[in-house]
């Protein structure tokens, strides 16, 4: 008999096909559920897992209601803000993610982020989607030179560094705030500091690549937005509530940003309109993993925590131990 399984999400191909041939699951594909339909969907079909992204919120209370039939939970995420934590410890409820194998596409995408901010890509494209038709005086339309500048990052940890390992490519210094040095190995000539206000003097682009947590909550707000130096470039392909958005809007809008390149946002997917209407806004809704490469790879690492677990081993990537 196969392990069944629940999928709450939309999946790659390739997923759905090694479900099909694996698991029991009533819709290989996944499907868009409620944290109420998939609590019905594993009563239902008796599951042994449930793979989920970060679009079901996994709260105590939706885990106290869980059947007793399910014994792991897998998100296809490397963040886990979605999940209790201490509610599945409390039940005993194995829970994994799926790191590393999202850190070059979400590095990637940061870089196209920092060169759309910096090159002014929104404002380039709307002008040839309007048709062109006038040229631009050496003067006009100019956009800032991205190599060679100082990039600050926000938590130089495995996407971090992917960003950094880029910026070296680009002839960018690298600045770095952590709560503790790295190694030199890791670090690879990127300058440290130990408070985050003593670097932000010193960025000519910052990138936030930083855990969201009550240390990180609106770490970018008025007070840190007004400590980069005027024109500067400001990044976020790590989470929305690390930054306040009205400080952010305020810093566009008077220009003491040149622009920002915006992956997420406080409240998703209802973003706040008003950095659409700005011209220095570079936006992308939530994608930094969004390739086929990445994302079967995801499914795949859930799958692969799944099937561990049901076969009695350790989870490969544990919330918790
Ligand atoms: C992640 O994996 O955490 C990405 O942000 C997608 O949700």
């Amino acid at each position: 008999m196969k392990p069944r399984l629940i999928v709450s999400r939309q999946i790659p191909q390739a997923v759905a096909e090694r479900i099909r041939a694996e698991f029991d699951c009533p819709w290989p594909e996944g499907r868009d559920m409620t944290a109420d339909e998939a609590i019905a969907a594993l009563a239902e079909t008796r599951a042994d897992a449930l793979m989920l992204t970060s679009h079901l919120k996994f709260g105590a209370d939706v885990m106290a209601r869980l059947p007793a039939s399910v014994k792991i939970a897998a998100t296809c995420s490397v963040g886990y803000e979605h999940i209790d934590v201490a509610a599945a410890q409390a039940r005993g409820l194995p829970v994994t993610n799926t790191p590393d194998v999202l850190t070059d596409c979400t590095a990637d995408l940061t870089f196209l982020l920092i060169l759309g901010a910096c090159r002014r890509a929104h404002e380039y494209e709307a002008i040839m989607r309007a048709g062109w038709r006038r040229g631009f005086g050496l003067g006009e339309m100019l956009g800032l030179r991205a190599s060679g500048k100082r990039l600050g990052i926000l938590g130089l940890g495995r996407i971090g560094q992917a960003v950094a390992q880029r910026a070296r490519g680009f002839g960018m210094q690298v600045l770095y705030c952590n709560p503790r040095p790295l190694p030199a190995e890791q670090e690879q000539g990127a300058t440290y500091f130990a408070r985050f206000e003593d670097m932000l003097p010193h960025c000519d682009i910052l990138s936030l690549h930083a855990r969201s947590g009550p240390d990180t909550l609106n770490i970018m707000n008025a007070k840190t937005f007004g400590l980069l130096p005027k024109g500067a470039v400001f990044v976020n392909a790590a989470r929305g509530n690390l930054v306040d958005e009205q400080a952010l809007l305020d810093a566009l809008q008077s220009g003491h940003l040149f622009a920002a390149g915006l992956d997420v946002f406080h409240d998703e997917p209802n973003f706040d309109l008003r950095f659409a209407a700005l011209p220095n806004t570079f936006l992308f809704p939530h994608m930094g993993s969004a390739t086929v490469e990445t994302r079967t790879a995801m499914g795949m690492r859930a799958l692969d925590n799944i099937a561990a677990v049901l076969a009695g081993k350790p989870a490969i990537d544990p919330l918790w131990r």
